[in-house]
């Protein structure tokens, strides 16, 4: 029987070039997901799937006969029902490493856009509204020797506060697993419970997968915990930040600021952040440079086809 992939999603021809001629291949070249309907029928008699994270892979999905292998075009994994894809016996693959630095460089950005309320910078000139130069005009935040907060001290986590150094900033962290002592020296970093790093950084970024114990983990009690000066930055999972709560406290300034890559229901944004000036928004594009989007679909290919070959997915999630 040949070897056969469905593409869910659009993914790049440099990509694609990898897959060997003799495998089949179905690929839908869209944005959009895919009809539920649509997505079982054209999955039938395929033994890969290569997704991004707008396909819901769910016991269903999963239980497709023959299916072997998903591979997820990203580093999260929470569109993927894990357990049941154990059950079940498919492999499940993300793509680590090859967009930490990328991802990394996107939550600085949003920290420093929040911090030096580039965004507001921009619509103020646009808007014709910039006369005259003015001594109060925007102040922002420093950043430079101020604390950094990171919650979730993975890849991504490190490789922002990497940068941090790099601002002379003092780098607090809370995870569930202590780094070891190299790292935490490496890093300058001081490992916390949660309530301090929200105490006293002046600048928390989230960095945890999402699971039922980090649903939520920002929400109306650990707002309250941080300082009024503090600017929040999500550039992991939008349900780590209850939205409502965020919104509470960015227009009663229990908190200065935030920059947020991911929201809770994407692509649909709570309509009271809409209008606050004090938040930078993005459309979930931490990872999304060229080079890297580039090789998280390659990466994706190859573990898709490792599976097929009846070899070990090289970056199998855990
Ligand atoms: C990831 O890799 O998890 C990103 O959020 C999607 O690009």
């Amino acid at each position: 029987m040949p070897k056969s992939i469905l593409i869910s999603n659009v993914l790049p021809s440099e990509a694609r070039q990898l897959i060997p001629a003799d495998v089949k291949v179905d690929y839908n070249d869209s944005e959009q997901p895919m009809p539920r309907a649509d997505f079982l029928r054209r999955l039938q008699g395929n033994e890969g799937l290569i997704c991004h994270i707008i396909s819901a892979i769910d016991d269903e999905v999963l239980a497709t006969p023959g299916l072997k292998v998903v591979s997820n075009v990203a580093v999260g994994y929470n569109n993927v029902d894990v357990a049941a894809a154990r059950k079940r016996g498919v492999v499940v693959t993300n793509t680590p490493d090859v967009l930490t630095e990328t991802t990394a460089d996107f939550a600085f950005t949003l920290l420093m856009a929040a911090a030096r309320r580039v965004v507001e910078a921009d619509r103020y000139v646009r808007a014709g509204q910039w006369k005259t130069w003015k001594w109060d005009l925007l102040w922002g935040a420093d950043i430079h020797g101020k604390t950094l907060g990171v919650v979730g001290f993975g890849r991504i986590g490190r490789a922002v506060a990497r940068r941090g150094l790099g601002f002379g900033m003092r780098v607090l962290y809370h995870d569930t697993v202590r780094a070891d002592a190299a790292a935490e020296r490496e890093l300058n970093a001081t490992a916390v419970d949660m309530d301090t790093l929200l105490r006293q950084s002046d600048f928390v970024t989230l960095h945890t997968l999402l699971s039922p114990d980090t649903r939520h983990l920002i929400n109306e009690r650990t707002l309250r915990l941080m300082k009024k000066t503090a600017v929040l930055i999500n550039a992991a999972r939008g349900p780590v930040v209850d939205e409502a709560a965020l919104v509470r406290a960015l227009s009663e300034k229990w908190i200065a600021g935030a920059g947020l890559d991911v929201f809770e229901e994407e692509p649909k944004i709570h309509p009271g952040l809409l209008p606050l000036d004090n938040v930078t928004l993005a459309p979930h594009i931490a990872s999304a440079s060229g080079d890297t989007r580039i090789a998280m679909a390659s990466l994706a290919v190859r573990n898709c086809l490792a599976v097929l070959e009846g070899k070990p997915a090289l970056t199998p999630v855990a």
